[in-house]
C-alpha cells in the first residue's frame, strides 16, 4: 500500500478527553513521507482547540512507532526534483514537529517498536514519553552515511548526557525502551501489555488538572531550558501573570478548597475542577 492516500497516512480517535493520533503507514513501518507530514499537521491543528480534547497521545500503528524519514519519498524523490522540493519537504516535517512542541495541551508519545532518526523530532515534541520496554531507539543516520539532522543531534544532547549522545550518534547501535528510560529519552518503559493502560492513567491525571496551568507549565519548562536564571525568573513571573488574566478563578477556587473548605491538599493531588466550573 505504498500509494496510501494522504488522508489515510494518519489515523485518530477521540475518547474521554484523549486524542489518540497514529502514524498510519504500518506497511512502511510508519516512516514519515511528505504526505504523512502534511496530514499530521492538519490533524493536530484540527484537534488543538477541540473542547473534547484535553490530552494528545501520539502512537504508531502496527509494529513500529516511526522508522524515521522516508528514504524514498522524503529524501530521494525530492532530491531528484531539486533543492526547492527538499526545502519544502523539510518545512512540512519540521512544521508539524514545531506545532506539536508548542501544542496548547499536554502531549504524550506512546512508543512501540521502532523509533529512528527523524522520529526523534516528534518524540521530543511530545511533553512526556512512555515506551514498550522492547521498543528500539536508534540514530541510524550514521549507518547510511549522513549526520543526525532535522534536529536529531540537538535532541539527543537535550535528552541524554554528552557521552551517551556521542556514542548513540556515532555508533549507530540501537537501545531498547528500558535503556531509553535510563538515558532519559522517555519517562518510563513498560511491558507492551501495560503500556496503553499506563498512558491512559497519566492522561487521566492530566485531564483532572487546571488546563491553563498545564499549558503555562509545559511552555515554561520548554522555554526556561535556554534562559539564564534571571531571565527565567522574569519570564515565569510574566507567564503566571498572563495565566492569571486568562483564568484567574482556578487558583482562587483551589485556595478556597484548601484553606476554607479543607476539602483537598495541594501536596496530595489536584483540586476539584468541577466545583470551579460550577462556581
Ligand atoms: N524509508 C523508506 N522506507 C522504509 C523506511 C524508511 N525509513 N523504513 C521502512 N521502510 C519500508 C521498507 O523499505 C519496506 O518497504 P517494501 O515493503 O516496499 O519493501 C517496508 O517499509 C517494511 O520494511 P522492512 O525493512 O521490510 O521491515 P522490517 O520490520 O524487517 O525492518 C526496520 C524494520 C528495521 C525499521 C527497517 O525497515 C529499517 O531499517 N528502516 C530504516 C530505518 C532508518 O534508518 N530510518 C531513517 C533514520 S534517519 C532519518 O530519519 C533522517
Amino acid at each position: 500500500m505504498s500509494d496510501r492516500a494522504e488522508e489515510d497516512t494518519v489515523a485518530y480517535t477521540v475518547e474521554n478527553g484523549i486524542a489518540w493520533v497514529s502514524f498510519n503507514r504500518p506497511e512502511k513501518r510508519n516512516c514519515m513521507s511528505p504526505k504523512l507530514n502534511r496530514q499530521m499537521l492538519r490533524v493536530i491543528e484540527s484537534l488543538e482547540f477541540r473542547e473534547d480534547v484535553g490530552v494528545l497521545v501520539l502512537k504508531g500503528e502496527g509494529t513500529s512507532w516511526s522508522a524515521g524519514m522516508d528514504l524514498k519519498e522524503y529524501f530521494r524523490e525530492n532530491e531528484e526534483k531539486g533543492l526547492h522540493a527538499t526545502r519544502q519537504a523539510q518545512r512540512e516535517a519540521y512544521g508539524w514537529w514545531e506545532r506539536l512542541r508548542w501544542f496548547e495541551k499536554p502531549t504524550i508519545a506512546m512508543v512501540n517498536g521502532w523509533c529512528f532518526g527523524g522520529a526523534y523530532g516528534p518524540l521530543f515534541a511530545c511533553d512526556l514519553a512512555f515506551a514498550d520496554q522492547d521498543a528500539q531507539f536508534g540514530l541510524s543516520e550514521i549507518n547510511w552515511g549522513i549526520l543526525p539532522g532535522g534536529g536529531a543531534s540537538k535532541i539527543i544532547t537535550e535528552l541524554a548526557t554528552f557521552r551517551r549522545a556521542m556514542y548513540h550518534a556515532m555508533m549507530g547501535e540501537n537501545i531498547d525502551g528500558k535503556t531509553a528510560a535510563e538515558w532519559g529519552l522517555v519517562n518510563e518503559a513498560l511491558p507492551a501489555d501495560q503500556l496503553q493502560a499506563r498512558v491512559t492513567a497519566v492522561a487521566n491525571t492530566l485531564l483532572a488538572k487546571n488546563a491553563t496551568a498545564l499549558r503555562a507549565t509545559k511552555w515554561a519548562i520548554r522555554r526556561v531550558r535556554e534562559m539564564t536564571y534571571d531571565n527565567a525568573q522574569d519570564y515565569l513571573i510574566r507567564a503566571q501573570e498572563a495565566a492569571n488574566m486568562f483564568d484567574g478563578e482556578g487558583r482562587k477556587e483551589a485556595t478556597r478548597q484548601f484553606i476554607d473548605d479543607k476539602s483537598f491538599k495541594p501536596g496530595l493531588g489536584a483540586y476539584d475542577l468541577t466545583k470551579q466550573r460550577d462556581a
